[in-house]
């Protein structure tokens, strides 16, 4: 097993690539590749971890190297948010460094599955497809939007109101990665009840838990710790499920669903060649029901922006 981080030197990468190096099987290679000259230094740094994952750093112009027989690329390459900005705002500067990116991956490794982290994720997917398309490579089962961050705040912001372990709640969260279009399903965790007030506040917290971080980090970027975790987390389960496991996670992937929006995050079941089943998402509250009326449009428009970039 081959993992490709892009991005590997910055807040997420570095967090990222650590947890890869002492979590991935035994005999795998974790190839970090990223702009910044650091980046042969972090990969020197991890491999001193007595682990049997062999680390190898790759700068500016050895992004073959990185990707050549690579089979997930994990990509968080890009610039953060700081405070008083949307996740839209990133466009100008994350959009072609996404689409160049992908353009290597189609290149240098084009059956690779792919997690795109970069934000903003609800455009940057739909950029990553088209240019996959754009190079005749395109597979819909081997594109994801990383939204992992979503479900494990989901789970802690719940564990935490209701004095539950989070290591046993289980929190769906449907749509995209940004403000409103990040739908939790409360109503659909086991064992545990809301009153309205909650579910609406909490819905608010999980909806704007990324902008709690950009704040507190006050101008030093976003989210990096956690999103090091959820995106270990997604990987470790691809990874799993490539070795023949039963595993379903909550990722933003192309449906067929037109009543939604071509991009949507469902529980997914995963298996050796990425995406087994899109399963559905159930049934929703009148809550839930409304939330996901009101933020399609807008989610519809991120997409189309990331599809208008590639093809103008
Ligand atoms: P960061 O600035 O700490 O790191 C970004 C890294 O990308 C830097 O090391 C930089 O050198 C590198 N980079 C820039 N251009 C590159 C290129 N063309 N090729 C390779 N590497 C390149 O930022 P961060 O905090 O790690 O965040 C990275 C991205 O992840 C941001 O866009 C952020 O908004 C996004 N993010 C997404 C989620 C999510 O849930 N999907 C969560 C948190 C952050
Ligand atoms: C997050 O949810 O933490 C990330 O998307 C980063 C951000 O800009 O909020």
């Amino acid at each position: 097993m081959k993992v490709a981080v892009l991005g590997a030197a910055g807040g997420i990468g570095q967090a990222l690539s650590l947890l890869l190096k002492t979590q991935l099987p035994a005999g795998s290679e974790l190839a970090l590749y990223d702009v910044a000259p650091v980046v042969p230094g972090v990969a020197v740094d991890l491999s001193h971890i007595p682990t049997a994952v062999k680390v190898t750093g790759h700068g500016k112009e050895e992004l073959e190297q990185a990707l050549t027989g690579t089979d997930i690329v994990l990509i968080p390459a890009g610039v953060p948010r700081k405070p008083g900005m949307d996740r839209s705002d990133l466009f100008n500067i994350n959009a072609g460094i996404v689409k160049t990116l992908i353009e290597g991956v189609a290149e240098h490794c084009p059956k690779a599955c792919i997690g795109v982290i970069t934000n903003p994720v609800n455009t940057t997917v739909a950029i990553a497809a088209e240019t996959l398309k754009q190079k005749g490579v395109y597979d819909k089962n081997k594109l994801f939007g990383v939204t992992t961050l979503d479900v494990i705040r989901a789970e802690t912001f719940v564990a935490e109101l209701k004095d539950l372990d989070p290591a046993n709640v289980h929190v769906p969260v449907i749509g995209g990665h940004s403000g409103t279009t990040i739908l939790p399903l409360l109503s659909q965790v086991e064992g545990v009840s809301f009153s309205d007030e909650e579910v609406e506040k909490l819905t608010h917290r999980i909806q704007n838990a990324g902008t709690e971080v950009v704040e507190a980090k006050a101008g030093g970027g976003s989210a990096t710790l956690s999103m090091g975790q959820a995106a270990a987390r997604f990987c470790l389960s691809l990874v799993a499920a490539m070795q023949g496991e039963n595993v379903v996670e909550y990722t933003y992937v192309q449906t067929d669903d037109s009543d939604d929006a071509a991009f949507f995050s469902h529980p997914v079941r995963l298996g050796p060649n990425g995406v087994e089943e899109i399963l559905p998402y159930g049934n929703l509250s009148s809550f839930e029901q409304k939330a996901k009326d009101d933020m399609l449009e807008g989610l519809r428009g991120d997409i189309q922006i990331g599809v208008e970039f590639v093809n103008s």
